[in-house]
């Protein structure tokens, strides 16, 4: 396995849609994507934006309240979002079944992973987000070749 790391700066909303593009190549059933960054860094927008390209037809809600939701791709996997805002740690994820959800017919996508780091599989994929400006975030992504 490749340990691939990049990092840019998204000047707008025109390029994060450029990224997601990228990322939804390669995006494999199985996977789990694990996002980071503050409330506002562009997590759920590049989720939203990604799902787009791989055919999700229902819109992406943020699902802070109803904790994970799963919408189908064209793909032939499901995508499951996942929102850990809300937990306090690890073993509450766990209560609620999120380890079943990682599984090889869906790629999870998880809001605020920190929460649930010693969760994530060894080949998880981390997006890191970070507001600069109104229109600009960096994005680092590691162990996902784009
Ligand atoms: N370059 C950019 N990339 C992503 N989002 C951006 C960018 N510029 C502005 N935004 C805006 O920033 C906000 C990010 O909100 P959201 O995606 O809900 O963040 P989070 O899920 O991390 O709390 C959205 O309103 C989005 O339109
Ligand atoms: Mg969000």
């Amino acid at each position: 396995m490749t340990k691939e790391k990049m990092e840019k700066i998204l000047h707008n909303l025109a390029d994060a849609r450029r990224l997601a593009s990228k990322i939804a190549g390669r995006v494999k059933s199985g996977q789990v994507f694990a996002f980071y960054g503050d409330l506002g860094a562009g997590k759920t927008t590049l989720i939203q934006q990604i799902a787009l390209k791989l055919g999700v037809e229902e819109p992406v809600t943020s699902p802070t309240f109803v904790i994970q939701k799963k919408y189908a791709t064209n793909k032939g996997f499901d995508l499951i979002h996942i929102d850990c805002y809300r937990f306090h740690n690890a073993v509450e994820a766990q209560d609620i079944g999120l380890f079943e959800l990682m599984n090889p017919s869906n790629v999870c996508f998880v809001e605020w992973a920190d929460k649930i780091e010693p969760l994530l599989p060894k080949d998880t994929v981390r997006i890191f987000l970070a507001y600069l400006s109104e229109t600009d975030r960096k994005v680092r992504i590691e162990g996902l070749d784009v």
